[in-house]
């Protein structure tokens, strides 16, 4: 196997009239297809459509999407008032793609302050290349977060462990080497002999499609499982930690992340084995302390009842499908972040970790 050949989520190339690119993953692991986002519409439609997702994925691809929605200010010479009217009212729209994952918000946010922070730019393309420079900002900062998350995260996988997952939180879902897959692939490369077991994250399946894929890239060793299984291998005695990402985390370490992850962590719980979530300090909101707050994506239907195409139900059924899951912070044996392992898990030390240095 050709082991980590490079692959980027999102990628922008040129100055502010270049172009943003992403890996468009609804067509992995069949083909790689490289989507030119040319509108802030398509832009909108690819995070909806989950061509591109994973929490810090999305923020970087909203924070480019913001400078394409500015090109035609640019091209058009409109007036700086105009120009910022219009990168305003991309941010709005953009923050509408999806609601649980605070990246996308934390990630516009810096978007809206740029614009708002710089009321003197002399034109549209200064203020273009402003945003441009906060984008490539975040996006390199986020490569930084992941492979500090990954030297922490490493530091909990001993030699010898079996590691379960849920979703994708490796290149795919970040700018490059992921979160909670970055402590897997640190530990691989410095050569503990780790096994992972992947659920496959029903309905849209992160797991076997793009897990599975990345850790194949990778040369981890490793294991695909349906979601209902993970007790049952638990149980087995091959699973000696469990680590996964996050879209939101609040004030107290409560976490929001892919359905079914509550089910693994309390499955943990119950065979005592440690459960780790891996996330940049961009994926906390402190605004909130219980996790019944963080809102929580509903998606179509059809994801359940047409799983990639053809009918798998009755028609005219009832169908629940919340894309995401909060599990209570008491679950959570510890929260690794780009600044260092969070353990135990109290409000205060939560705080003092994410806001101090941010402020
Ligand atoms: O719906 P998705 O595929 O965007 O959900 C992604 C997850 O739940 C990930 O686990 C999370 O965003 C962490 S990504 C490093």
């Amino acid at each position: 196997m050709n082991t980590e050949v490079p692959y980027a989520s999102v990628a922008w190339s040129g100055d502010t009239l270049g172009a943003l690119t992403i890996l468009d993953q609804t067509l992995l692991p069949l083909q790689e297809v490289q989507l030119e986002l040319r509108n802030v519409e398509s832009v909108h439609e690819a995070i909806v459509a989950l061509r591109v997702r994973g929490a810090p994925a999305i923020g970087i691809t909203a924070a480019y999407g913001v400078v394409v929605a500015l090109q035609d200010s640019i091209r058009h010479r409109a007036s700086t008032p105009d120009a910022a009217h219009a990168a305003l009212q991309a941010c709005d729209y953009l923050a509408t793609s999806r609601p649980t994952a605070v990246n996308l918000f934390w990630a516009l946010d810096r978007m809206r302050r740029t614009v708002s922070g710089n009321p003197s730019v002399a034109s549209a393309v200064e203020l273009g290349n402003l945003l441009l420079r906060q984008a490539r900002l975040i996006h390199d900062e986020d490569r930084k977060m992941c492979h500090a998350i990954g030297e922490y995260g490493a530091s909990l996988l001993s030699d010898g462990f079996g590691v379960l997952t849920h979703c994708n939180t490796g290149g795919l879902a970040t700018s490059e080497y992921g979160t909670a897959l970055a402590a897997i692939f640190t530990a691989h490369r410095s050569g503990k002999k780790i096994h992972v077991y992947a659920d496959e994250t029903r309905p849209l399946l992160q797991g076997a499609r793009l897990t599975m894929w990345e850790l194949q890239r990778y040369g981890v060793p490793s294991t695909l499982i349906c979601d209902s299984m993970a007790a049952q291998v638990m149980r087995e005695g091959k699973i000696q930690a469990v680590i996964v990402g996050a879209d939101r985390i609040t004030a107290r370490g409560d976490t929001a992340n892919k359905i079914g992850t509550y089910g693994v962590a309390i499955a943990a719980h119950h065979h005592r084995i440690p459960f780790y979530v891996a996330a940049p300090t961009s994926t906390f909101d402190v605004t909130i302390t219980s996790g019944d707050e963080i809102p929580i994506e509903q998606r179509k239907p059809e994801e359940i009842t047409h799983g990639f195409g053809r009918r798998t139900a009755p028609e005219g059924i009832s169908v629940y499908n919340p894309a995401f899951d909060v599990t209570p912070a008491e679950y959570i044996t510890a929260i690794v972040t780009e600044r260092g392992i969070i353990h135990p898990l109290e409000e205060g030390r939560i705080r003092r970790m994410v806001v101090a240095e941010s402020s």
